[in-house]
Order: C-alpha cells, then structure tokens, then sequence
C-alpha cells in the first residue's frame, strides 16, 4: 500500500486485479520474483513454461514479472502485444557475460559449429543461435543435434559442464556464469549437509561443478519442485535463488526448506538483485501507466525467433 495524495491509499493488490480486467492484461512471473507478485500472477513458472504462456497469451498487454530476457523473448514470440516489464533495469548477470560483438567474434571461429543458446542471453546472442534452450529442457536439445555436428554453448559454462557430463557431447563452452548461483559455498553446504544428515540437498544447474558433484538432484526451478514433492524426505537444502523457496513451502508445508548457504556472510547473495528490483508497486505502476515497455527492432525480432520456435516446436 501506498499514499498516492494526503487522502488517497492505493492497495495495490486490489489495483493490479482492477487493471489487468481494464485493459486485458496477464502477468507472467518467475519463481524468483517477490511472494506477493508470485501470488497474483496469472501464469508462474520457469523459464520454458512461461516462454510457453507467452507464445500462447491471449491477453492485449503481458506484465512480465521477471528479468529484462524473459520480457524480451515473450516480445519476440508475440511481437504484436505490448510487452511490459515492471524495471527495464531488471537485467541478468549471466545474459550481462556474453556481449554480442565479443560473440559473434568467438562464433567465427568454429564456423561449422551449431549454436545452442540459454535462453538467459540478449536477443542480439539469440539472433546469432541455431537453437535456443532453457535449463528444463537443455539436455533434450542437445540431442535433438546430429552426433557428427561440433556445438557451441553459450553464455553458462556451469550448465555447459553440466550438459557436456549428461549428453556426452564435447561442446565449446562460452565463459559466462550466474553471479546468484556462483555465490553458493561447497565448505558451508558440506557442514550443513552434516548438521541435516536426512537432508537432501539440491541445486540448479547454474551452480558451480564442485557442488553439482554432491547434490542428490540436480535441475531447473521446476525440476527441482517437482522433485521436493515427489522425494520422501522432510527436509532440503535449495541451491537456487531462494524465491522459490516460498512455492516449495507451499507445495510441501509439512516439509523444511533450507537456502543454501553462500561464501560472503554479509550480503543476501542467494537473492536475484535483478528479479528483486520488480516491486508491487512497480507492477501497479507499470499497468496503470503501460510502461516500461520492451521495445525491439522488428529485423531483430525476426532473426531471434527462429531459435526459439525451433526450442518450442521440439516436443
Ligand atoms: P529456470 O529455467 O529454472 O526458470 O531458471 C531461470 C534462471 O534465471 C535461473 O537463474
Ligand atoms: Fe540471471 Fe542469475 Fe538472476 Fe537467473 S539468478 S536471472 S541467471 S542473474
């Protein structure tokens, strides 16, 4: 809530129900985003199943509740609705590690390559893709590629390695990471695993490979829900950015959800700065006012589509 005039009090919630009904909107949210943004949404989810939500939108407007990459994708695949994200400054450090120029050079040199892109990049890195992939379904992209054919994986060497051990494929790996999932301590997980011996511990792919080696399962937000609910143990120890946690907790009430511990004891390191700059009242604001939008060049747009529909038609 908040006191828009010294007699006015906005509730936002009330507002962004109002709003979305108004102008025929629909908010997309990731898990990562703040609990009461995951609460009103209309479709949450990973990073595939709202690609999927926002090639199916029927709504005019998408609010995309996310980071800068997400609203941009849903823009390419729906180019003619207005797509808004609540900060434009919502970016994302690993999608920040591949600057295209510096790309399309590293590209040249393996010209017979196939290019598979996380979907966690610009849409210039999209644009220079065969084949775009996110971390639920990484692994069935990877073998949709012919054996002979050498790939280039990029901008997430954590989940290259990870993909490289799972398909056998030796693929050339682009040097970018998360900083959220590279912030995790192996030393601080290990003693906390010992303090929860029943614990089960899991993690994203976008972790490092030293705590990839010792986690129970590994896979992306939704993987890993589905998985807290189908494990018989009580408790878990998440490597992932801890908004997830609030669905697991409510999946699972009965079940205890640790966040991993991260190596700098000071700062909320296991949280998204970028995710987090999405508020309540940035949403309110971004519906009322249908701003700020994603605003792309329609040449763009056409040459990152074909990756991602290729991604989307694999079933
Ligand atoms: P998911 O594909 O699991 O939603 O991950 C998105 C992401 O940004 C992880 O940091
Ligand atoms: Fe990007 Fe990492 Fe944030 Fe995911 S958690 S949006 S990969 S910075």
């Amino acid at each position: 809530m908040i006191k828009n005039s010294p007699y006015q009090i906005v509730d936002f919630v009330q507002e962004i129900v109002r709003l979305k009904k108004e102008k025929t909107a629909a908010i997309l949210a990731h898990y990562y985003q703040e609990e009461g943004i995951q609460n009103i949404a209309d479709f949450l989810g990973d990073s595939l199943y709202l690609a999927k939500m926002a090639e199916k939108a029927e709504a005019d407007i998408i609010v995309f509740a996310g980071v800068h990459f997400m609203a941009e994708t849903a823009k390419i695949i729906n180019p003619q609705k207005k797509v808004l994200l609540p900060d434009l400054e919502a970016g994302c450090s690993l999608a920040d590690s591949c600057p295209p120029v510096d790309f399309d050079s590293f590209k040249q040199l393996y010209p017979e390559a196939v290019v598979v892109t996380y979907i966690n990049c610009s849409a210039e890195i999209k644009a220079l893709s065969d084949i775009v992939c996110t971390s639920s379904n990484a692994v069935e992209v990877i073998n949709s590629i012919p054996k002979d054919k050498q790939i280039i994986f990029a901008p997430d060497k954590n989940l290259g390695r990870y993909l490289i051990k799972e398909t056998g494929r030796d693929m050339i790996l682009w040097d970018g990471a998360c900083i959220v999932h590279e912030a995790f301590s192996f030393d601080k997980i290990v003693q906390l695993a010992q303090q929860y011996p029943k614990a089960k511990f899991i993690a994203h792919p976008e972790s490092e490979s030293q705590i990839l080696e010792i986690a129970h399962y590994i896979g992306s937000t939704s993987g890993l829900l589905n998985f807290v609910q189908e494990d018989k143990s009580d408790t878990f120890i998440v490597a992932t950015e801890a908004g997830i946690l609030y669905e697991m907790q409510k999946r699972c009430p009965s079940k205890q959800f640790i966040p991993a511990p991260v190596e700098d004891d000071s700062c909320a390191c296991s949280e998204c700065a970028f995710m987090k700059l999405n508020t309540m009242e940035k949403l309110y604001r971004c519906l009322k006012n249908e701003e700020p939008e994603i605003q792309l060049d329609q040449a763009l747009i056409e040459k990152a589509r074909l990756p991602i529909e290729r991604m989307l038609s694999l079933k």
